[in-house]
Parts: C-alpha cells; structure tokens; sequence
C-alpha cells in the first residue's frame, strides 16, 4: 500500500483557530443526505473543518461553509440537493449584500456521479468533492471563491481514513464506524459502484483505534458501516486478511463498547464464521439487515444479485439456527424493468416466508449509467405505486406484529437520550427498536433491563425493570 501524503495544512482564508472568542469561530453548516455512510463521513468532515477553526451551525443564514453530503441513490435523493442550492443561492446574495462571503461546498454520491457538470448547472456552489477526497476539504475551500470553482472528484492515492484527524470526543452513545467502503457488485439498478467505487476495507488496527477512542468519548455502541459490510477483509495486525466476524470478535474485547452491530450486508457474503458470531459474540446484536430485493429469480438475475429466492429462504434458516431470536430486516425494490404481476407476488410471497422486524422499501429508480436504466421494458410509475402500497401494507403488518410480540417482554436497553417528555428516557432494545421508558437520568449510556408494557408502530413503551441488574 501506498505511504499516506502529508496532511496538507494550508490556512484557509480568513480562518482562525478558535481563540475562546466565541464571535471569532467561523461557522459551517452540514447537511447530509443519503446513508449513514454518509452521516459519518459528514461527522469527519465536521471534525476536519473543526480543526481549522470552523464551530457547526444548524443556522443556514450565519453559515460561512455550507456543506451539502449528497446521495445519488435515487432521482428524488439527487433532486432535493437542485432545491436546496436554490434556497443557498439566496442566502448567499443576502449575506454577500452583508459583506459577508459564504463558500458552498458538495459532497458525497452526486458530487461524485456528476462532478463538473453539477459545477455547470449549480453555478452557486464553490467546491464539488467526491466521497474519496473529503479529507482535502478545508483546502479545497482555501483555494476556492468567486471565479474559483473546484472539482475534486478523483480517488487519490492516499487513504482519506489514515490522513483525517482523530475522532473527535462524541457526542452521543452510539456512533458509526466506517470498516469497508465501495462496492464490486454491480447490481443492474444501483449507482454505488460507480460513486463510490472499488471495495475497500480498513486495516484492523485504524478501526480498532478508532472504536477505543469513541468509547473512551463514551460511546456504548457502534455500527460498522460498509456498502458491503460483510465483504470485509481488512488486514490484520498478523498481516492476514480478517473476515468480518474476526473483526467483530476483536471489538467485542474493548471495553466500554457494550454493543456491535454492522450494515448493510450482502446475502452472498454472509460467511459462516459471521452466522457463528451471531451465536458466539454476546455484544453482537441479534439484529441483521439483509436486502434481498425482488422474491422472483427472473428479477433476481437481471438485477444481478447473483442469488435466487431459495439461497436466500436458506441463509435465513441458518442464520436463524445460530440465533433463534434475530430480528431481520430488508430492502426491497418494486417495478424494476420487466418485473410481471407474476414476479411481484413472489416478493410478497418471500416476505411472508420470513417474517420481517423492519424493512425498507423502494420504487425503482432509473439511474444514469447504470444497466437497469437502459432496458426497454420499464415498468409504468401507476403500477409501481400501486405495488409499493402492496408491499408497505405487508411490512407494516409484519413490523406491527413483531412490535407487538414483545409485550410482557424484559429486554436490555441502551438508554441514548432524553425523550421528549420530563423524566422519560430514549433507548434501543437489542432488535433496533426505539423504547422509551421513565427513567432517571443516570442511565443515558447505560444498559437496563426494561419490561416492555405497550408497542406502537415504530416503538416500544417500558418501564425499568427492577430485577438482578439495575437497582431501584
Ligand atoms: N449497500 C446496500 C445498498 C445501498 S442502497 C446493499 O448492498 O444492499 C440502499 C437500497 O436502496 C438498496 O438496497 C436498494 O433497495 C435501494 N436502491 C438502490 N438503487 C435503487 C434504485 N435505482 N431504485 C430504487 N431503489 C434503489
Ligand atoms: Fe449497490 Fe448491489 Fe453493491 Fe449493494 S451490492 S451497493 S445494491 S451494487
Ligand atoms: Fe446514497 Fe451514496 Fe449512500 S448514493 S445511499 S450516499 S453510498
């Protein structure tokens, strides 16, 4: 592998370190669209900007750095960055009647996908930066300004992950963690490979450090995060590629992290050590994402998942062998070309088969370049919709009853924060789900067992259970 570069430190115009001053702080605004992939990589460059002085504002108007982190994903996804550059373009003009200049900066899946064609038809934006060059950030925004757009879109020799700053302390229980990057799958609908390009994992070593300074911050849980998560093969410390689950046993030793979970994985790389791992490793979470798309193999195959129905109705028995009471969840997409009446009720029919805690679930999308968008036989926008209503109202009985199931159930909750009521806090149970219980205080960022007494659509109502291990 290559030496990493120097970290580029150049000053950027008019920034200054913070002095304790708060009105000298330059502010940036962030906004991330898309995947949690793209929340951590907002939260780096949050923390990248911060080492050159930046403090993060939720406030458009006093923003000198507006930063978009885009998604490509779907048409929507990219769409909604075009509305909102036209609302930045206002304020924009109202600061700079001010005197006030503002530097607006895009980021992540669209900046990548459409690189100087989105510095053409966006002239208000100042820097277009790719998903493998966002650790050069604050020098793009240095060297950028009126008559100065920028276009960083390449995949530089250096690894962003080895020349960003250290994590910064957190702010929360839980936190991302970003183990493997980019995708060699080449489903026929998706944009990923191409706007995040080849798979990549992280040694073992960065994320292991990276994990222990979170939870010395405090964090309690982290998701390992990949587009093809479970496609992990990351060098060791004995210089061998460790597998996913070799990982997790490693983070499962540090103390303080109480909680693992990872997404998104691939039904095809879903190994047997990591089916074990969900047996063997009690802070990984009986909880696993698991998209299988479309229910017929003539879908299957022209999405190129390069699995059929029946692998998948097979990984879940064993999986569900390893840990009888894992909750699954899945991505599903409706109308992808050619998909018949016939093929549609396959996708009820599997999900019938197996039950899901949570799904998500989309109307295909064509999107540019990809070899789904080029097949003559799309499917009408009616019949997508009316699919998707279908297909939600089986998810969300299925959701519902899994919710409901827990009633009467004592579960241990990672309490995150408060809730929205006094005395109430918010926590997951080990399936995801949001509960919310009254609580005192003093267990945000712990784990208690709580007797769940109600379930709604989308959360868990408890109390804290006064049993062997929390005290009243
Ligand atoms: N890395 C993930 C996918 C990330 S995209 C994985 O491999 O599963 C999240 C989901 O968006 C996908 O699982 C898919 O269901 C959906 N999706 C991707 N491209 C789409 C498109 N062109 N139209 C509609 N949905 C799409
Ligand atoms: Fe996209 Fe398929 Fe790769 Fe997932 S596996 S990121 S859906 S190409
Ligand atoms: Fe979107 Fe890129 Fe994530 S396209 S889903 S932000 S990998």
């Amino acid at each position: 592998m290559q030496a990493p570069a120097k970290k580029v430190r150049r000053p950027l115009i008019g920034a200054r370190a913070p002095t304790g001053e708060m009105t000298s702080a330059r502010k940036i605004y962030v906004k991330s669209f898309g995947c949690q992939m793209n929340v951590y990589d907002s939260e780096r460059m949050t923390e990248l900007m911060g080492a050159e002085g930046f403090a993060e504002t939720a406030s458009l108007e006093e923003a000198d750095v507006i930063l978009l982190n885009t998604c490509h994903i779907r048409e929507k996804a990219a769409e909604k960055v075009y509305s909102d550059l036209g609302r930045i373009r206002e304020v924009k003009s109202a600061r700079s009647s001010l005197g006030k200049s503002t530097l607006v900066a895009v980021a992540g899946c669209v900046a990548q996908a459409e690189g100087a064609e989105m510095a053409r038809r966006a002239p208000v934006v100042d820097v277009v930066v790719g998903p493998q060059s966002y650790h050069r950030l604050a020098e793009l925004v240095g060297r950028a300004g009126p008559g100065r757009q920028i276009v960083e879109t390449g995949f530089p020799e250096e690894d962003k992950f080895t020349v960003l700053p250290q994590r910064a302390p957190a702010k929360a229980v839980t936190a991302f963690l970003t183990v493997q990057e980019g995708c060699d799958k080449f489903c026929t609908f998706c944009v990923v490979p191409y706007t995040r390009g080849a798979e990549y994992s992280r040694p073992v070593r960065d994320i292991e450090a990276e994990a222990r300074r979170l939870a010395e911050h405090g964090v309690r849980e982290v998701t390992l995060l990949g587009q093809n998560v479970n496609a992990y093969h990351g060098v060791g410390p004995d210089g061998r590629p460790w597998s996913l689950a070799d990982l997790i046993a490693r983070l499962a030793t540090i103390a303080g992290i109480e909680r693992i979970r990872y997404t998104t994985s691939h039904p095809r790389d879903m190994s047997d050590d990591l089916i074990a791992a969900h047996r063997d490793v009690g802070k990984l979470m009986p909880y696993l994402h698991l998209p299988f798309q479309a229910g017929s193999d003539r879908v299957l195959a022209a999405m190129n998942r390069r699995h059929t129905a029946a692998d998948y109705l097979d990984l879940i028995a064993r999986i569900r062998t390893a840990r009888p009471d894992l909750a699954l969840s899945t991505d599903v997409i409706v109308g992808f070309p050619g998909e018949t009446e016939a093929d549609f009720g396959e996708t009820l029919a599997l999900i019938e088969r197996v039950g899901f805690a949570q799904a998500y679930s989309f109307k295909y999308s064509p999107r540019p370049g990809t070899a789904g968008a080029g097949l003559v036989d799309q499917v009408p926008e009616e019949a997508k919709i009316e699919r998707l209503h279908r297909l939600q109202a089986l998810l969300d009985r299925q959701q519902t009853r899994f919710n409901s199931a827990c009633i009467g159930k004592v579960m241990p909750v990672l309490f995150e924060r408060r809730g929205r009521h006094p005395g109430q806090l918010v926590g997951r149970s080990p399936y995801l789900q949001a509960v919310h219980a009254p609580a005192d205080s003093a267990l945000l960022g712990r784990v208690a067992d709580v007797a769940i007494v109600a379930a709604g659509a989308n959360s868990l109502a408890g109390k804290v259970y006064v049993g062997e291990t929390v005290p009243a």
